[in-house]
């Protein structure tokens, strides 16, 4: 929803009986949080409804005024849908903002509604709501993406490429296994987030200020209408904590810290020197100068905006840190972090979903895939590299040579082969011989790419097997 944020006009703020003079304009502009946490305002107004509602319940106020409250505020939230809601920075946020608007609409039955209650508790509860919702979006935003992997990697599953230690060729793999080391991080990503939303959905309401209220409300009432799965059990802790926000921005940089791995390899499997794949063009920019330039900018973005993330983790933990109980300004500080913690991620999550699938039909047009494979490029960077040495020396084991001496004679054929510009396989039998006497001509069934992934047959192997059974496990546990 866009909303416009009016400049200041004269309203009185709903404290301001206690001082002798109006609060400065710049301080005004300085306190005021609707400018982001307008956000917040369909959450605001289901919380005040199960609020109003407990309290005509509990009969702390008459069930007529629980009804106006619930007319008015349903109102309010269609004007805030259509944006014609005027917010005024005057009333500083979204909670006073609503409850001015209802006071207005149906007069003392507004005024009641505050009963009971404080916006240090009504922000928190607000917060864990909105949270809450967004939760569930990025859960979702992190099965779609596994589901382009996991499509990604059936196609693949048997692709051979070189993996990597240390950036250099080390053993053969299968591009369906390197993918599928994507779906396992994004998977404990999902637990994450599932598992800190058992923390974030406890309801703070009750909690008042900081010391809970003097009317008789029923917190478990609120808590069961809003969808909570208990209530927060100690006021003060209630109404200050922010350790839910920061909790969801660490679970949210883990999941950037591993898109901006996987972005890196896109970034350098994209690069001419590798070709491992070509980037669909929508997702790519050219340069303003070198004619022949087709830049990998999204994958780019992923990674810095990884910084961006981590900075809003950083903030939310200082932000904390030091803080007095209870309630304190600093947690108005709270938001802008969250939401862009939110919106960066989702976002994030929705445009690698898009450019890591196979091609889809979409109103019936062929969407084509987000980038191609290049599986020649791929395999030849794997029989370069001598990435089948370690089988070799697996093979002088399995003939009865210890493996440290199978190491070393395999390392000698290597400078060999090197000082030859060949690889092991172009080697004659008879070479072969002269590092090992063991070697016989079934050797080079065991230095073929083919053989060395094949070898690799257990759970967790990248035996294209194996990567079918775990894309299967994927697929039945998933989501
Ligand atoms: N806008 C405030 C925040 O986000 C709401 C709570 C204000 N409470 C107070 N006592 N001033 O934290």
């Amino acid at each position: 929803m866009t909303q416009k944020i009016s400049a200041l006009n004269k309203k009185e703020s709903s404290w301001s009986g206690r001082f002798n003079e109006p609060v400065a304009e710049l301080v005004k502009k300085y306190t005021a949080s609707v400018g982001f946490d307008y956000r917040l305002a369909t959450h605001d107004i289901q919380g005040s409804i199960a609020h109003a509602q407990m309290l005509g319940a509990q009969k702390i106020i008459s069930l007529d005024d629980v009804k106006s409250i619930e007319l008015g505020l349903a109102e309010i939230l269609q004007e805030i849908e259509a944006g014609q809601f005027e917010w005024l920075l005057d009333l500083e946020d979204v909670h006073l903002n609503i409850e001015k608007r209802l006071t207005d609409k149906i007069g003392d039955a507004g005024k009641r509604l505050h009963t009971g209650r404080s916006r240090n508790d009504q922000v928190t509860t607000d917060v864990r709501l909105w949270l809450r919702a967004t939760t569930d979006y990025v859960v979702s935003g992190l099965c779609n993406l596994q589901a382009s992997l996991l499509d990604l990697a059936e196609a693949h599953f048997d692709t051979v490429m070189p993996g990597f230690t240390h950036l250099q060729v080390a053993q053969p793999v299968t591009f369906g296994h390197h993918l599928m080391a994507y779906v396992e991080m994004l998977k404990r990503d999902v637990e994450r987030f599932q598992d800190c939303k058992k923390r974030m959905n406890k309801l703070p309401l009750g909690a008042a200020a900081l010391a809970g209220t003097s009317y008789p409300i029923d917190r478990e009432l609120v808590a069961k209408k809003l969808g909570f799965d208990g209530v927060c059990e100690n006021s003060l802790d209630a109404v200050s904590d922010r350790d839910f926000a920061i909790e969801f921005t660490f679970a949210a940089s883990l999941v950037m810290t591993h898109l901006s791995r996987l972005s890196e390899e896109l970034i350098l499997w994209s690069s001419p020197r590798f070709a491992f794949i070509d980037i669909a063009d929508r997702f790519c920019t050219g340069s303003s100068i070198m004619p022949q330039k087709k830049n990998p900018d999204v994958p780019e973005l992923v990674r810095g905006k990884t910084g961006r993330v981590y900075g809003h983790l950083t903030a939310l933990l200082t932000l904390m840190k030091g803080q007095p109980l209870a309630y304190n300004k600093d947690n108005q500080e709270d938001k802008e972090p969250l939401f862009d913690t939110a919106d960066t991620l989702l976002v994030t999550l929705e445009i690698y979903a898009d450019m890591l699938r196979l091609p889809v039909v979409e109103n019936g047009l062929v969407v084509k895939a987000g980038f191609t494979v290049n599986k020649e490029a791929m395999r030849q960077a794997a029989s370069e590299g001598f990435a089948t040495a370690t089988d070799l020396a697996d093979y002088l084991v399995k003939k009865g040579m210890p493996f440290r001496d199978a190491h070393e004679a395999v390392a000698l054929a290597v400078r060999h082969a090197v000082d030859k510009k060949v690889d092991l396989s172009d080697l004659p039998l008879a070479t072969l011989q002269q590092f090992a006497s063991e070697i016989t001509q079934d050797v080079y069934a065991v230095l073929t790419l083919e053989g060395s992934l094949n070898s690799r047959n257990h759970i967790g192997g990248t035996a294209p097997a194996q990567v079918k059974a775990a894309i299967a496990r994927a697929r039945a546990t998933k989501m």
